[in-house]
């Protein structure tokens, strides 16, 4: 039995096609893996606090000197690392906007990079602790970004996963989905033919 964890992004609910995505891989992986758990967070629904000072300065004391608020917002901030800690495949769903990821998706990045938890410095660079986990990427995108400079989603996601120590990351882009004719259709099918073919 496996743990898979969901974090959707997009702002929008009914229309959203990187919810679309979401939905395919859970029936998709749910037929092949019909025991594994899946948890999921929305964090448009349920965003996540940016960091803040109560944070910052509850996360660099011992214990003991912690305020309640700091208490507080550790208590918070360790539920999103526990839930990642827990899981053995992360999925994370994204629209692309301006050219990244959503600021809520930023948000719970910033919660889930965390020293001595997720990762740590060690005398030759930084490592990551999240071992033996894989990800996989959903984005859905108005415009073709794929492998151009334009794309600061892709190279963003691979950086901070395999900084925690994610390396096996899946990435699938639906793109050009704003760009009329039969691009919606064409991007939408190109990704859920890849979906299907992961599953
Ligand atoms: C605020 C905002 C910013 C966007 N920025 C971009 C962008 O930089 N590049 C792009 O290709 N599409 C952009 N789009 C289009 C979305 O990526 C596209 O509509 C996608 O389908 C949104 O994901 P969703 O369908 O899961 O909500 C933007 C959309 C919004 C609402």
């Amino acid at each position: 039995m496996s743990r898979v964890l969901i974090i959707e992004s997009s702002a929008r609910q009914q229309d959203s096609v990187s919810r679309q995505l979401t939905r395919d891989f859970v029936s998709q992986w749910h037929a092949v893996n019909p025991a594994d758990q899946i948890t999921l967070r929305d964090l448009a629904v349920s965003p996540v606090p940016h960091l803040d000072g109560n944070l910052l300065g509850g996360w660099m004391k011992p214990e003991a000197q912690r305020s309640a608020e700091e208490l507080q917002a550790l208590a918070r901030s360790n539920e999103l690392t526990d839930e990642v800690l827990a899981a053995d495949v992360l999925v994370l769903a994204a629209p692309m906007y301006n050219f990244t990821i959503p600021s809520t998706l930023k948000a719970w990045l910033d919660h889930v990079l965390r020293a001595g938890i997720t990762f740590k410095y060690t005398p030759t660079g930084p490592q990551g602790l999240l071992t033996g986990k894989r990800a996989y990427v959903l984005t859905a995108r108005g415009g073709i970004h794929a492998g151009a400079s334009s794309d600061h989603q892709e190279p963003y996601l691979r950086q901070v996963l395999a900084f925690i120590g994610i390396h096996d990351v899946t990435f699938i882009h639906a793109e050009g989905l704003n760009m009329g004719g039969d691009f919606h259709e064409k991007g939408l099918n190109q990704a859920k033919a890849q979906l299907a073919a992961v599953a």
